[in-house]
């Protein structure tokens, strides 16, 4: 079978930065709590007029800068992982395919909380290993300041604004090694958005509730992020025959760097091999990984040959790992 591979990629952050300093003139907090509690300083917010599908478009323009030979009318699907879709229909990729022009794309979004942009990786790549797509482009795009109560100080300071997009195509060598997708639906409860779908529509109730915002247990979501993110780097490996010691990078999905910290520990991993850029973003959830490969890329600190494991967790409970050969 063919291998699948990331054969491009692009990111952007919208140019707004909220600091902490701003946050506490908001919300009862501190500098010193939040970047102690989760390693973030600053965070992104996407302008009035800007929304998910926006700051896409904006990633795939990186994208095509990037890589000039991109060809938009030669794709044949668009999957976006969001989480805060521009309308819950039509598709946020839809809306996307139309701003690029990818003319012959067919467009989905894919729901999986902050994992995204993992499990869109692993159904292109099976797309393209299969043969029934040539060319697939990925997008994580997420302008949770939409959806964060921005009087809930538990919540608000952990979020912000991003987007990335990467094309999955056949490669010679390298590419794709491995996929861990999973599932505990038993945990919804602990990172949700109650309101707006078909269990509790929007009424005067839900809007008085306060229902339309983002719901987290912090300590329950901690506690399972932390060996999901373990577990899952160490299925990608031995899924492929490999082990801890041939890692040149991981990728994690960022939401707060003491989670990155504590998964590094039981895996072994020193920090320098993990990439970390919480404390400029915050948490852009399905946006996060791009976002964090692009400036990983960018510095050099992942060259042609190298392994590095995408990892994700989040909303479902979800979590998911790819293992992947760059190989440019
Ligand atoms: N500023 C000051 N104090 C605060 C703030 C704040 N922003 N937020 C909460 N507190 C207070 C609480 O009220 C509480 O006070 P109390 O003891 O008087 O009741 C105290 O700080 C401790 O609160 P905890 O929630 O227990 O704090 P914890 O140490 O667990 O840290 C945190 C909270 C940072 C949210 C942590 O649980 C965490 O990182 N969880 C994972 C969250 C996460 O990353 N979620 C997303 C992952 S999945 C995805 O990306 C969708």
């Amino acid at each position: 079978m063919r291998r699948a591979g990331i054969a491009a990629l692009g990111a952007y952050a919208p140019a707004h930065i909220l600091s902490n300093a701003a946050l506490e003139r908001l919300v009862d907090t501190t500098d010193q709590w939040i970047t102690s509690r989760t390693g973030i300083k600053e965070r992104r917010i996407a302008a009035s007029d800007e929304a998910s599908s926006d700051l896409a478009v904006q990633a795939v323009r990186d994208l095509a800068r990037r890589f000039p030979q991109f060809d938009p009318g030669a794709l044949d699907l668009i999957l976006c992982a969001t989480a805060t879709p521009d309308t819950l229909f039509p598709a946020t990729a839809s809306l996307v395919q139309h701003r690029v022009s990818a003319t012959r794309a067919a467009a989905c979004d894919i729901g999986a909380g902050c994992t995204g942009f993992v499990y869109a990786l692993a159904l292109a790549s099976g797309m393209v290993q299969a043969g029934s797509a040539q060319q697939v482009l990925v997008l994580g795009a997420e302008t949770l300041s939409r959806i964060v109560d921005w009087q809930d100080r538990a919540t608000c300071v952990l979020f912000g604004d991003g987007a990335g997009a990467a094309l999955v195509a056949p490669v010679e060598r390298g590419g794709f090694l491995s996929f861990v997708l999973g599932s505990d639906g038993s945990g919804a409860s602990d990172l949700c958005l109650p309101a707006g779908g078909s269990r509790q529509p929007a009424s005067p109730h839900t809007l008085q509730e306060r229902l339309h915002y983002l719901r987290m247990n912090g300590r329950e979501v901690f506690k399972f992020a932390v060996p999901a993110l373990e577990q899952s780097t160490r299925q990608a490996l031995s899924h492929a025959g490999l082990a801890l010691p041939d890692l040149d990078l991981l990728v994690p999905h960022q939401a707060n760097v003491r989670i990155l910290q504590a998964a590094a520990d039981r895996l072994g991993l020193p920090m320098e091999r993990v990439v970390v850029n919480v404390e400029r973003y915050g948490n852009t959830s399905s946006a996060s990984i791009p976002l964090a490969l692009v400036e990983a890329l960018d510095q050099g600190r992942l060259k042609s040959g190298q392994r590095a494991v995408l990892a994700g967790f989040g909303a479902g409970l979800t979590w998911g790992a790819a293992l992947v050969e760059w190989s440019w």
